[in-house]
């Protein structure tokens, strides 16, 4: 059985997701039904994934079979008309966006009725507090959704999330190993043997043990698969438990390590990751 986890909205959202950035249009369908009959409820999308029509499509099929009711499907989007703009030097063109104020514009998307809930997505702790003491502040983020694995376990953050009682997501949880820009002297945590070993106590593999754990410290977890066998392998992590000792372990392996550094949104007045936390 997959957990839920509660957000300040009162409602529930299903620990374990389905990422779909860099899933191909042509296979992120298929990925997206398979999904839903392997018990996925939570499907984490964006416009600037290039596919999300695709996406609607497999739940859309779903539905029409009668496998699942849209009102027990959680889809997660992220705001946004225009992919990252570049200049001639690869860098995103200044934005003079203010956080601000594209949350109220979040808010107005509540009172309209248009969606359930609002989060927010690589907020680092000074921003969330922003947010968090905003005059006038009507609907409080119902997510943060950030980068979190064993080498970015991120503790402040999450403890600052939870302490506020807004639930993370923890993206990228097997160190994003499609990410296009991969060097080969990069950590790679689906191979790390500390992990492996863990996992063939368990006779799980090495994903199987880095989904738990983020389940286990009460995150959201959305891996990435359009691989029919993964994308069932990484649903099977609700029978079987991590000791206290296993989770510490894990955490020690921090090495604030990110895979999505967003390199090329440094020059932003928002870059989130030049801080500590
Ligand atoms: N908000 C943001 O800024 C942000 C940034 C990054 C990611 N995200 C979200 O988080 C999701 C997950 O992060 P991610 O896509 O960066 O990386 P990830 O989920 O850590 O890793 C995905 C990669 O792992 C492979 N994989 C999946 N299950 C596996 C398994 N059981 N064994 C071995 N390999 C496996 C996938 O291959 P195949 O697909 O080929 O099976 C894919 O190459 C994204 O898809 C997206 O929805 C959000």
């Amino acid at each position: 059985m997959a957990t839920s986890v509660k957000m300040n909205t009162g409602a529930l959202m299903p620990a374990l997701g389905l990422g779909t950035w860099q899933s191909p249009p042509g296979k992120v369908k298929d990925a997206v039904m398979l999904a839903i009959d392997a018990g996925y409820r939570h499907f984490d999308c964006a416009y600037v994934y290039q596919n999300e029509q695709e996406v609607g499509e497999g739940i859309h099929q779903k539905i029409q079979e009668g496998v699942v009711k849209r009102e027990n499907v959680f889809v997660v989007s992220k705001a946004g008309d225009t992919l990252i703009p570049l200049d001639e030097n690869g860098h995103a063109i200044r934005s003079n966006t203010n956080i601000l104020e594209t949350w109220e514009g979040m808010e107005e998307l509540m009172d309209a009725g248009m969606v359930k809930a609002i989060g927010i997505s690589n907020f680092n702790h000074a921003q969330m507090e922003a947010i968090l003491n905003k005059p006038g502040l009507k609907y409080k983020p119902a997510t943060n959704q950030f980068e979190c694995h064993p080498y970015l376990t991120q503790v402040k953050l999450v403890e600052y999330c939870q302490s506020k009682g807004i639930p993370v997501t923890a993206y990228s949880p097997l160190g994003s190993p499609d990410r296009p820009w991969a060097k080969p002297e990069d950590p790679s945590l689906l191979d790390d043997p500390r992990i492996k070993k863990i996992a063939s106590k368990y006779k799980k593999t090495s994903a199987q043990v880095l989904l738990r754990f983020q389940i286990q410290r009460n995150l959201i977890v959305i891996p990435k698969s359009v691989t029919p066998e993964r994308i069932k392998e990484n649903f099977q992590i609700f029978d079987f438990k991590l000791t206290q000792d296993e989770m510490d372990t894990i955490l020690s392996f921090n090495r604030n390590w990110r895979g999505c550094d967003m390199e090329m949104c440094r020059n932003q007045k928002d870059y989130p990751f030049a801080t500590e936390f």
